[in-house]
């Protein structure tokens, strides 16, 4: 008998688990953890099925284990009608380890920080018109800062008619598939059905074509001018070779495009929408922020930003308790591998659970209350603490992410007093594959203010 006959899990038919999974993720997780303990298994009683694991040191064992083992690529070839076959996240083995070599360098070290103005200009660009007494859909505005971030990243565009094509498609191409109903479509692909324009999918793949012809022809463009000056990734994908001296094909370069735009905006806008929420919920929290930022100075460099100490660990407090994936990408394992001591056989999905492992009250004691501090009172591992995933495939966005982050959040809390519309509590809801707050969560402009207020307000 292997060991997965003898972990338990839910038997409930496999549309009806999917379905609690799409309308109630943290639910699901919640649910099946406290009926079944760490680890819990679900799948038919005769296949391999998939494993979740919040223990760290099962953690531990699966990120260090040799990536050899596992097919990753394969167990995200849900996401090939968005990313194409040449992304990144559908890679395994050699080809995946070159294009991560090429595609880290960007969001790290002095590159990631040459960013820093930018994200500051394009913050100050989409809240300049806010007034005393609107109400922000604060979701909408923090995904056109991110969106705008990544566009000029990825293709150095700032302006033109291509790059307002590009804005415009690719958000309302991704909120096609958002919304907790139209998400179904990820899971079940019975539903992926052109119906015409009107229908969800009809409308996505419609536009899925225009955002994948504005992608091919800036990459026509790029080649016929030839101009390899440019700093942004775009150029730096082009002029790279492997080790036969061949370059990237216009689709291999378009799918590692998309695959960017995608994964990094999506994510940090909602990252920074809980983070105002929880800033705005919390008096204390804002207040002690608002101190911190005020001792800087006012023309503080971003670097001097990033690295306040309370403000990155409300970064870190807002990724900890509501993380926006929540589990890492399902590893499905090629040859039998031990975890804390459970024999598993090839076929099964191993699962680290990112929400799972947040809210262990023995590393989170009250893991439901949103508490920066403790991030300053002790440091977590990353088998403890792992809101990027971990492994060989861990985000490539990470330190990137966190930098728009605290730079986002510092322009806005001091220049705006934000007062939430509602003073219930916030769910998250299903996203994409992402979990998120809603996207009619709303926040008044309740003050405008110069630098140094907190004195006068106190
Ligand atoms: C708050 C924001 C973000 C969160 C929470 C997040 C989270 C994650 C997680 C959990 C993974 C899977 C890791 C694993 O399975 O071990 C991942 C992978 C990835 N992320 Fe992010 N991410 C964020 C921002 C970004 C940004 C800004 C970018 C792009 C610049 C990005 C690009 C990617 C890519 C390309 C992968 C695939 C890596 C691979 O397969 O080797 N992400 N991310």
């Amino acid at each position: 008998m292997t060991t997965q006959a003898l972990l338990n899990g839910p038997s409930t038919p496999r549309v009806l688990r999917m379905l609690k999974l799409i309308a109630q993720p943290l639910n699901y997780l919640e649910d099946y953890a406290q009926r079944y303990g760490d680890p819990f298994r679900v799948g038919e009683k005769n296949s391999p099925g998939l494993v979740y694991f919040s223990n760290p040191q099962a953690i531990q064992e699966i990120f260090t284990a040799d990536p050899e083992l596992f097919d990753i690529g394969r167990g995200n070839r849900v996401l090939r009608f968005l990313l194409g076959e040449h992304s990144l996240i559908l890679l395994d083995g050699d080809r995946h380890q070159r294009q991560r070599r090429l595609l880290t360098p960007p969001f790290h070290g002095d590159r990631m920080r040459a960013y820093g103005e930018l994200i500051g200009d394009i913050t100050q660009q989409v809240t300049q018109e806010w007034t005393i007494g609107q109400s922000l859909a604060v979701r909408s505005y923090m995904q056109e800062i991110t969106l705008r971030v990544i566009l000029q990243a990825v293709f150095g565009l700032h302006d033109g008619p291509r790059y307002q094509q590009l804005r415009r498609l690719m958000s309302s191409m991704l909120e096609s598939i958002s919304s907790p109903l139209s998400s179904s479509v990820l899971f079940f692909s019975s539903l992926q059905k052109d119906w015409g324009p009107l229908s969800p999918w009809g409308r996505y793949l419609r536009q899925k074509q225009q955002v994948d012809q504005l992608i091919y022809e800036e990459i026509r463009e790029r080649r016929e001018k030839g101009n390899f000056d440019r700093s942004d990734i775009l150029t730096l994908l082009m002029s790279a070779r492997d080790e036969v001296g061949q370059s990237m094909t216009d689709e291999e370069l378009h799918d590692e495009l998309i695959t960017l735009l995608v994964a990094g905006h999506e994510t940090t806008a909602s990252a920074l929408t809980w983070a105002l929420y929880w800033i705005h919920r919390l008096p204390d929290v804002h207040d002690k922020l608002l101190h911190e930022l005020n001792s800087l100075g006012q023309d503080a460099p971003p670097s001097e930003i990033a690295k306040l100490p309370y403000l990155t660990a409300i970064c870190q407090e807002t990724l900890r308790i509501y993380p926006i994936v929540i589990s890492s990408f399902f590893r499905v394992l090629k040859a039998p591998l031990q975890v804390m001591g459970y024999q598993f056989e090839p076929g099964t999905v191993l699962v680290p659970s990112i929400y799972l492992t947040h809210h262990r009250e023995d590393i989170y004691p009250e893991p439901k209350r949103f508490r920066p501090e403790r991030f300053l009172e002790r440091q977590f591992s990353s088998y403890e603490y792992l809101p990027f995933g971990g492994g060989n495939r861990r985000c490539i966005g990470m330190a990137f992410a966190q930098f728009e982050m605290k730079l986002v959040l510092a322009a806005i809390v001091s220049r705006f007093q934000l007062t939430l519309t509602n003073r219930h509590p916030v769910r998250p809801v299903r996203r994409g594959l992402t979990v998120a707050p809603p996207s009619n969560m709303r926040l008044v402009v309740s003050q405008l203010r110069a630098r140094n207020t907190l004195a006068e307000r106190s």
